[in-house]
């Protein structure tokens, strides 16, 4: 009775809500069980070792943000030297910022040319175990150590055969295990941090054996040459966005099917090669905010049903230490202010008892009926949290991004602004305008995979 009852409170309550400005857009979350789980610590950001002098299509963006200022070999840049006492300097920054060190050793040494772009032979360990035995004795600490960079496949300006690259693999593993047996710390074994390629990848599984890789690396630039003059519209094409999962689906299968103790990182992406687009890859267009992933975004990933225009795109994790789910939202729509209405699976599947169409005629009758989430009255509900980045004038090319209409500026100490949300009551659908992104946190979202 109790049960009824309820129910018809909230109908009463809340009909009437849409029939003004019906939402063009619905999120059904299933707080009931994760579909995936992050790790602790999800977004990144890569020093890269290109020079000054590395140009592309008449830009050279680099500066001094190198590793290392190398001096030509591949790529047309000889062979750099990473000197132990810029090794110092960098884990000053390194550790002064708190950051979570993943650390590419060159897996070329030793090796030599045997056709064109192939490289062959064994690998040369002796200049790794130096630097790594040194990096230990100063104490600095390395979470990961990644072997390699773009050899897999047919490599970009050099590639390695899986079975090799395998060997060396196992080989540099029982150097870690070696030189770490007398530490606290266990650094991770990464490779190949190269272009995803389902056989290479699935050989070099095979070869080097369970738990010697922790995770398979592999490098994201589906946008193609920073030089495509059509960049902006292939990030505003949600189709066209979409073509990579297949990517990250074959990873998925390799790793299920011949390495199921790794896990799959990107190991490094930049939207478009060749040091990105000069006035898109540098703007808001390309931009999502790291940092606020970073906060607010948990390791938990939930499942989502959503309906309305595919230019709306969402995300929903559970909160980070904290209780609840965040949603990112992001509209690539150039025309349209979503109006975004968010319901739990849990109160759904209460009204249907548990049947939950998908062709879209019951969502419809629905949206009249369920807003919201949670056991409690909606008088009793802590308000939503809502972070929206656009870009400064409208510029979706500004390098300005504004936070709730705020430009987000570093303060005059040179410290990051404070990122305030704008708190909304949860019996309102969330707005979305175009070309915009929005970070939602619910705090009061009953999410049992949250708990
Ligand atoms: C490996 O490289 C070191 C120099 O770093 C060299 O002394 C040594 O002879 C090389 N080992 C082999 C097997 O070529
Ligand atoms: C808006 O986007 C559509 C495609 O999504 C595009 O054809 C159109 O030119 C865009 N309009 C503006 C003003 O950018
Ligand atoms: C996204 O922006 C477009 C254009 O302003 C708008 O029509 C659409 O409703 C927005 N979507 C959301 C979910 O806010």
């Amino acid at each position: 009775m109790g049960f009824l009852f309820g129910i018809f409170i909230l109908f009463c309550s809340l009909s009437g809500i849409f029939t003004e400005e019906p939402p063009d857009a619905t999120i059904i979350i299933r707080g009931v069980a994760t579909v995936a789980e992050t790790d602790e610590n999800f977004v990144c950001a890569t020093i890269d070792w290109w020079p000054p002098q590395k140009c592309n299509y008449n830009q050279c963006p680099w500066g001094e943000a190198s590793v290392l200022n190398l001096a030509g070999g591949l790529f047309g840049f000889s062979e750099g030297c990473l000197r132990m006492d810029r090794w110092d300097e960098l884990n000053l920054l390194l550790q002064s910022t708190g950051a979570i060190v993943t650390f590419g050793l060159n897996a070329l040494r030793g090796r030599h040319q045997t056709g064109k772009g192939i490289w062959g032979g064994a690998w040369n360990s002796t200049n790794t175990q130096r630097f790594i035995e040194y990096t230990i004795s100063k104490g600095y600490p390395v979470d990961a150590w990644e072997f390699g960079n773009e050899l897999s496949g047919h490599g970009i300006g050099a590639s390695v055969g899986p079975e090799q690259y395998g060997k060396d693999l196992i080989y540099l593993k029982s150097i870690l295990d070696d030189l770490y047996k007398e530490s606290r710390s266990r650094p991770l074994l990464l490779a190949p941090g190269g272009f995803y390629d389902q056989q290479w990848y699935a050989k070099l599984l095979q070869v080097s054996g369970s738990n010697v890789v922790s995770a398979l690396t592999h490098h994201v630039y589906n946008l193609g040459p920073g030089s495509d003059p059509h960049l902006t519209s292939k990030i505003l094409d949600p189709h066209y966005l979409s073509r990579f999962a297949d990517t990250f689906r074959g990873l998925q299968l390799t790793i299920q099917n011949h390495g199921p103790w790794a896990s799959a990182w990107v190991g490094e992406s930049g939207g478009a090669y060749n040091s990105g687009g000069h006035h898109v890859s540098d703007t808001f267009v390309n931009s999502f905010c790291a940092l606020l992933w970073h906060r607010l975004m948990g390791k938990g990933v939930l499942p989502i049903d959503l309906s309305g225009s595919p230019y709306l795109r969402a995300y929903a994790q559970c909160s980070k230490q904290k209780p609840g789910i965040s949603l990112l939202l992001i509209n690539l729509s150039n025309s349209t202010t979503f109006s975004v209405t968010v319901q739990n699976d849990l109160n759904i599947n209460v009204l249907t008892r548990g049947t939950l169409l998908r062709d879209g005629s019951f969502m419809h009758g629905l949206k009249r009926t369920v807003m919201w989430v949670g056991r409690k009255s909606s008088d009793g509900m802590e308000p939503r949290e809502e972070y929206h980045l656009t870009p400064k004038d409208g510029d979706l090319h500004s390098q300005t991004m504004l936070l709730n209409g705020n430009p987000l500026e570093l303060t005059e100490a040179g410290d990051i602004p404070p990122l305030n949300p704008v708190l909304v009551s949860v019996s309102s659908p969330v707005s979305v305008a175009s070309l915009s992104i929005a970070f939602v946190v619910f705090p009061s979202f009953e999410a049992r995979a949250c708990l």
